[in-house]
């Protein structure tokens, strides 16, 4: 089953069923983008694309991007309490977030009632060579469950736990379809947290690449995308990634 909705999921996530998600992947917009004020209230091909370096520039901007920190934990909280309301017991939330929100976002989801589990690393490869300071090379992902998960010990004999640090380049500039895509290897990894046959939902979907590794992964997916233009590249990108899944079945 795979449903694509257009709208804020503010209001849309309002529409879905109690108990309809095994797994909430969520890719939201951080917020981020600088240390001042005046950075963070840039569009969002100022802050995270450039004409030389990706060539992303040529995507739309995106909204939800100029929140200070107050208010995008407060967003988030309220989101991941919508988000709660429709998952399982049991379930989980994954939320990517940068270094900036990352304190933000593991409040957030504790605010909207999960059980915060931990932060997975994902170390993307590419980033700024600043001499004399760390590298900025990963994103991270704050995961949490609704109340208890629990292990069945016997039927996870043998079994090992998912990796908690994955190393995936970010998606090449000329094969991209959004400003801030996650690659497709990466969300796949993620999604085999759910269980087999189970429910994705990602109300940020951006132009689709967690419907994608769903399909490709046989989880069923329930996408939300505001703007008009990504919405219809994710309705086209998860199409063809169905349409070849089904030839190659
Ligand atoms: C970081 S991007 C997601 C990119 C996606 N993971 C991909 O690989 O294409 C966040 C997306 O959330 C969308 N968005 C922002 N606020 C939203 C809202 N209130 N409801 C639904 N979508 C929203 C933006 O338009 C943007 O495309």
């Amino acid at each position: 089953m795979i449903k694509l909705l257009k709208g804020n999921c503010m209001d849309v996530l309002k529409g879905l069923e109690p108990n309809c998600a095994d797994l909430v992947l969520i890719d939201p917009p951080y917020s981020s983008g600088g240390l001042f004020a005046g950075d963070r209230k840039q569009d969002t091909r100022t802050k995270y694309t450039s004409c030389e370096f990706n060539g992303a520039a040529r995507f739309p901007n995106f909204s939800g991007d100029n929140m200070d920190q107050r208010s995008f934990t407060r967003f988030m909280g309220l989101i991941s309490a919508k988000l709660r309301a429709i998952t399982k017991v049991g379930g989980a939330i994954a939320a990517f977030i940068d270094w900036r929100n990352l304190p933000a976002m593991t409040d957030a989801i504790q605010m909207g009632g999960w059980v915060w589990r931990g932060i997975v690393v994902w170390n993307k490869g590419a980033s700024r060579n600043i001499p004399g300071r760390f590298r900025n090379d990963c994103e991270y992902i704050v995961w949490g469950t609704n109340g208890r998960k629990e292990v069945d010990w016997n039927a996870a004999k043998g079994k090992q736990a998912m990796p908690g640090l994955y190393r995936i380049n970010s998606v090449g500039t000329k094969s991209r379809h959004h400003q801030t895509e996650k690659p497709v290897e990466l969300l796949k990894a993620l999604c085999r947290i759910c269980p087999e046959r189970g429910t994705v939902v990602d109300c940020f979907m951006g132009s689709g690449s967690t419907g994608v590794a769903c399909v490709e992964e046989g989880r069923d997916f329930i996408g939300i995308e505001l703007n008009d233009e990504y919405y219809e590249t994710a309705v086209r990108r998860i199409q063809e990634a169905n349409d070849k899944t089904l030839e190659d079945f």
